[in-house]
């Protein structure tokens, strides 16, 4: 009798492990059971300067509701018309994203007339540091054409799930509770003017392969 209950007892709880592991599962990555999670990382870490299209299966971006550097409400259907040339980062970042801001604005400059049909955006993941003014003034360091823009961190989080944004906390060893690092993917995904995805540069891409996508993308269209 004991030895069937133990038994019993066994089976309910592999069950409710399975179970919560599987919920957990679902619920931290739907797609990962679609097998497209694979594909697109793979996509990701392809040679190619740029994906040119979407991974098969596989939604890139998304509606947002965020605030620019003067404290205004900002949503993704104010940039319809234009190429959105989103890039996610902080202003804090020691190396990494002021270089890639860097071949933005290079890219940009590139294109003369044509970088008007660009609206070109910063969104930070670190919205605890980064307030509407820190990433206002921050990215007109590099570009007066770059719109900085932030939230709350469900609105941060929102939106980076959207883009299939990766970023984390890191803090290094003895260093003060604001003096911490944000570990994050560094790709620059360009939206097309109905805000659908159109292509993918990753940080290998320099500013004249951006340009050249940029000016191959605008004229498919025109
Ligand atoms: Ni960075």
């Amino acid at each position: 009798m004991h030895r069937l209950i133990r038994i019993v007892a066994l089976a309910a709880i592999a069950l409710l492990t399975i179970l919560w592991g599987a919920v957990w599962a679902v619920r931290t990555d739907p797609e990962m059971f679609a097998g497209t999670r694979l594909q697109f990382i793979a996509a990701l870490l392809g040679e190619e300067g740029a994906a040119p299209t979407s991974p098969p299966g596989v939604s890139v971006g998304g509606p947002f509701s965020l605030v620019d550097g003067d404290g205004k409400a900002v949503s993704d259907s104010d940039f319809r018309g234009r190429w959105m040339l989103v890039y996610f980062g902080y202003t804090y970042c020691p190396d990494v994203c002021p270089t890639e801001l860097q071949t933005i604005s290079a890219a940009l400059a590139k294109l003369g007339a044509d970088a008007a049909k660009v609206a070109p955006m910063f969104i930070t993941i670190d919205p605890a540091r980064d307030t509407p003014a820190a990433i206002g003034s921050y990215v007109k360091l590099f570009d007066p054409k770059l719109i900085g823009l932030t939230g709350t961190a469900q609105q941060i989080a929102d939106v980076a799930r959207e883009y299939r944004v990766y970023y984390a906390k890191v803090t290094p060893k003895g260093a003060s509770a604001d003096g911490y690092l944000m570990d994050h993917s560094g790709f620059v995904y360009l939206m097309d003017p109905q805000g659908h995805f159109a292509a993918l540069y990753n940080p290998a891409t320099d500013a004249d392969d951006m340009a050249a996508g940029l000016r191959d993308h605008f004229s498919q269209r025109s």
